[in-house]
C-alpha cells in the first residue's frame, strides 16, 4: 500500500496535486483537481450543504467515509451519489439535492 502522506505532503512541502478539471455545481463551473472528492470540491466552493432532509434541513459531510448517507448529490444525472466517495472528472456536473431523490 502506497503511503499517501509521502505522495501528498513531499518533504518540500509542495503540495502535489493532479490534473485540473472543470466541473459545474448547481449549472456554475468549478475548478477542482482529479484525486479529489467531490464533497471536497464542493467545499473548496462553499457549498457545505449538499442535501436536504424531506423537512429541509440541511445535510453535509459527516462520516467522510461512505457510512451516513448524509451527502448525497446528483452526479451526471445519478441522484443519491455519495460525494465523499466519488472523485472528480472532467466535465462532471454536480447538482445538490432536496431529500432524498427517486429516479425514474
Ligand atoms: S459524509 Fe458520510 S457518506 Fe458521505
Amino acid at each position: 500500500m502506497p503511503n499517501i502522506r509521502a505522495v501528498r505532503l513531499p518533504s518540500d512541502g509542495n503540495i502535489e496535486r493532479g490534473e485540473a478539471v472543470k466541473i459545474t455545481i448547481n449549472g456554475v463551473i468549478a475548478n477542482a483537481y482529479e484525486g479529489e472528492s467531490v464533497a471536497g470540491a464542493m467545499m473548496c466552493e462553499g457549498i457545505s450543504a449538499m442535501r436536504t432532509t424531506v423537512a429541509g434541513d440541511p445535510r453535509g459531510v459527516f462520516c467522510g467515509m461512505g457510512v451516513c448517507f448524509e451527502c448525497l448529490v446528483s452526479v451526471d444525472g445519478i441522484t443519491n451519489t455519495r460525494a465523499c466517495m466519488t472523485w472528480v472528472k472532467e466535465g462532471m456536473e454536480i447538482r445538490t439535492q432536496n431529500g432524498l431523490q427517486v429516479d425514474k
